[in-house]
């Protein structure tokens, strides 16, 4: 059985619209795969800590040299790893914040890149460990970046999936949606027709 992992970002939480298009995925895909175990996490509602040099201090910390406090951040960063680790695919809602990811969604990639678990360094460079997966990502953005390098976001992403080795990825953009009703209508329906053609 696979297992298919929703990892939601927006603000909004089940309300965002790149959660509700990641949602439409989702769904077609749970339809044509009926066995699928889905697991979702809603970053906006899970209150994910910034990294601080206390808590990375704690991951750094060999587990049985951990004192109580590092153990539980150790613990908390285990499960968002184990999540990840169990996924075959996995599907992530990325709205545009500021021309950056939502802060929750670093915040939780500070505390999923782990030396030695999710990556390592060898001598040819580092090695992604999160190996076999097909990521889907569902952007949206209330204004349009036309072509590569008008925006850092994409570029950001694949690079920090890739280090874990996630490469296997596929975007799909609503963009324009603070440009009126009807730009926003179009971008969400192609949105649509790109998801329903994945998905088919
Ligand atoms: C705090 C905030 C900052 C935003 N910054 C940008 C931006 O830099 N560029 C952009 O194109 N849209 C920006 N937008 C518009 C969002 O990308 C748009 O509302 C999108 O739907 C957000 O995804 P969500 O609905 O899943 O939360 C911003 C929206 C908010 C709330």
């Amino acid at each position: 059985m696979s297992t298919l992992l929703q990892i939601n970002s927006s603000i909004y939480n089940g309300g965002g619209q790149s959660t509700q298009l990641a949602d439409r995925f989702v769904a077609s895909y749970r339809e044509r795969h009926p066995q699928t175990h889905y697991v979702r996490r809603d970053l906006g509602a899970d209150g994910i800590p910034h990294l601080t040099s206390d808590r990375f201090r704690a991951l750094q910390t060999n587990a049985h040299e951990r004192d109580e406090a590092q153990r539980e951040v150790a613990a908390f960063s285990d499960r968002l790893v184990d999540e990840l680790k169990q996924a075959d695919v996995i599907v992530l809602g990325l709205p545009m914040y500021n021309f950056g990811i939502p802060s929750q969604l670093k915040a939780y990639f500070d505390h999923i890149a782990r030396a030695g678990v999710t990556f390592r360094y060898t001598a040819k460079g580092p090695e992604g460990l999160l190996t076999g997966k097909k990521a889907y990502i569902f952007a949206a953005r209330g204004g349009v970046y036309p072509s590569a390098g008008s925006e850092t976001q994409t570029q950001y992403v694949r690079d920090f999936l890739r280090f874990l080795g996630i490469g296997d990825v596929e975007f799909v953009y609503a963009e324009g949606l603070a440009y009126g009703d009807e730009a926003r209508k179009a971008s969400l329906l192609k949105a649509i027709a790109e998801i329903d053609r994945l998905a088919a």
